[in-house]
């Protein structure tokens, strides 16, 4: 019997099966009513009491090496015929990849930069850990400016001479970048993220991401600012799109302006996304102020030049409808999905 049963064991290494029919035949011969199991329990009954402990963990074994073999037979046999379908039915609806997207804020950002590439101007970068100077003091910040206040900042370091190491609020520190470095005329956007020590809510964010314009020549005057900025008004938000400018305050512009957009969702007639009034306020601008270019190395006797920062988020929004800021940054696939056509 022991010989047996250590030969039934070597003999279901070799099983093999083609079909579920084959695996039911072989759970059958082993495992059915008069199957070799229950032939083999049978026989344990006459085994003397001494040999019983011996032959019973045998027939154990056999059995579980019976229920695996056939169980992996049945997996095998399963997975084939599944395979085989994928290929033989050419009526199979086919499985779609899934492909990525552009986040909206690099969408909107993109087609900002292509718009102003369009008439001349290339791109900047600046460093995000920037230092007192080029956030504050160059663009023309009084000492005690509220900007300046840690409310508002996020300070990283502490430094002797006061030129303390901070997390850019804007991208205007770029502006001084570029007219450091660089020699009139010079027109560039400086898109990149800002930060500001800020409570996180549907209008507000600590990041954020801005884009920051400068021309810089000869005789540059108010009127060129406008016409570029309707140009840039009329490609992005559409062909009938007018623009108002506001006086406003900025210490790095003189004048200052805010610049509104018709709003082209209620095209002017006034709706809940521009609170009836028709206009939607879409970024800051002006002249340079004369001690930004002096302090940054220009003579401002001979040169002149206009500047303005948008806020990316802001205009996605207006763009696509968005109502709240927190999405942008949740990375929600099903908020970035509908996205997809927009490349
Ligand atoms: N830096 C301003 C801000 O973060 C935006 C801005 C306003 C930029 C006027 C400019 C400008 O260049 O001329 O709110």
């Amino acid at each position: 019997m022991k010989q047996r049963i250590k030969q039934s064991i070597e003999n279901l290494k070799q099983l093999s099966a083609e079909t579920l029919e084959d695996i039911e035949q072989l759970r059958i011969q082993y495992l059915g009513k008069k199957g070799v199991m229950n032939e083999l329990f049978a026989q344990f009954k006459s085994v003397p009491n001494e040999e019983k402990k011996e032959m019973g963990s045998l027939l154990n074994e056999l059995k579980t090496a019976v229920q695996t073999k056939i169980e992996a037979l049945r997996e095998a046999v399963e997975n084939k015929s599944e395979s085989k379908i994928s290929v033989d039915d050419l009526t199979k609806p086919a499985c779609l990849e899934q492909l990525g997207s552009r986040h909206p804020i690099s969408l909107v950002r993109n087609e900002i930069i292509s718009i102003f590439s369009k008439i001349g101007y290339t791109v900047e970068e600046g460093p995000e850990i920037e230092d007192d100077w080029h956030v504050f003091s160059a663009l023309n910040f009084p000492p005690e400016h509220p900007a300046r206040d840690m409310q508002d900042t996020f300070f990283i370091e502490n430094r002797e001479d006061g030129n303390h190491a901070v997390l850019r609020t804007h991208t205007s520190s770029v502006q001084v970048r570029t007219m450091e470095k660089q020699k009139p005329p010079i027109r560039i956007i400086a898109p990149g993220r800002v930060f500001r020590n800020e409570a996180i809510s549907a209008r507000a964010h600590c990041i954020f991401h801005q884009i920051e314009g400068l021309y810089i020549d000869k005789n540059v005057s108010f009127s060129d600012l406008k016409q570029s900025l309707l140009y840039f008004a009329k490609e992005m938000f559409g062909a009938n799109t007018q623009i108002r400018l506001r006086p406003s305050y900025f210490p790095f512009t003189e004048p200052s302006a805010e610049m509104d957009v018709s709003c082209n969702l209620c095209g002017g007639k006034g709706c809940n996304v521009c609170k009836g009034t028709g206009w939607l306020e879409i970024m800051g601008c002006g002249m340079v102020d004369p001690n930004v270019l002096k302090a940054s190395g220009i003579d401002p006797d001979v040169y002149s030049g206009f500047a303005f920062g948008m806020g990316v988020e802001r205009i996605a929004m207006l763009k696509y409808g968005v109502n709240d800021l927190r999405m942008y940054f949740e990375n929600d696939v099903r908020f970035l999905g509908q996205f997809r056509n927009s490349i």
